[in-house]
């Protein structure tokens, strides 16, 4: 079992999948810019079931510290320099990255273009001392948010060091109904991305919450 954290954790993205690592076991630390407002996400996530779950909250710093494997979950707009801020603390560790780049334009979805190609790629090369790996961009968090529910879609895994993308295949496959496809790597990733605004696109049109699964694997 892994020491599991979430910067920017107080999201639905982080709630989310906070729930889930600590629902199959692992230690959670949800992370904020402020300690308090981390503090009562994971009080939030441990109501959500009558499990007795291991999460705390931290700040990020902290809780990139603390943590083995750090997934970033804070919206594109501070990507870049919550990255920068914590690129010592998160050294030598695997690095999740799930954020998708977009802005909403006359009501619908559109992707951010971003100079390194996609925000796992921007990630990948602001972290050179990290094992960064794209996953989890197309699960949605409303779903994962249901710890009773399984999560019936598959979860497509970029990146360059295949030891750390094993791990986090392994990891994905611990939550309920995932199942997880290796999608080579980083630089594949902002297929990937994009693929979640063509689902926000649609959950608009069908007003649910669509995820992917790949057929003829
Ligand atoms: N929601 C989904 O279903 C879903 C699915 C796939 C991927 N994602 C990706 O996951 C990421 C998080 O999604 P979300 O819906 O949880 O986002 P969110 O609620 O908008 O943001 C998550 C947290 O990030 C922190 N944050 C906000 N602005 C920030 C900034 N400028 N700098 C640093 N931290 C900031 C906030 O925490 P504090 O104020 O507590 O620091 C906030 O609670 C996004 O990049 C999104 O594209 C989301």
């Amino acid at each position: 079992m892994s020491i599991i954290g979430f910067i920017g954790g107080t999201g639905p993205e982080g709630k989310g999948l906070g729930l889930r690592m600590a629902m199959a076991g692992h230690e959670v630390i949800i992370g904020s810019r402020d300690s308090l407002r981390a503090t009562n996400a994971a009080n939030d996530i441990k109501e959500l079931t009558n499990t007795k779950l291991i999460i705390k909250g931290a700040d990020n710093k902290q809780t990139a510290t603390e943590s083995e494997i750090v997934f970033i979950t804070v919206p594109y707009e501070g990507h870049q320099n919550t990255l920068i801020d914590l690129k010592s603390e998160l050294s030598g560790k695997i690095v999740v990255d799930t954020v998708v780049p977009l802005k909403v334009s006359k009501g619908n979805f559109e992707s951010i273009e971003v100079p390194s190609g996609s925000a796992a790629e921007e990630a990948f090369i602001n972290l050179p001392n990290s094992h960064v790996i794209g996953a989890f961009h197309n699960v949605s968090a409303v779903e994962l948010l249901k710890p009773t529910t399984s999560v019936d879609c598959d979860v497509i895994i970029t990146g360059n060091n295949s030891e750390s993308k094993n791990i986090i295949m392994q990891l994905a496959e611990g939550i309920n109904g995932i199942r997880a496809v290796d999608g080579g790597r980083i630089e594949n990733t902002k297929q990937i991305e994009d693929l979640t605004i063509l689902l926000l696109n649609i959950n608009k049109i069908y007003k649910k919450h669509s995820m992917i699964k790949i057929v003829g694997l």
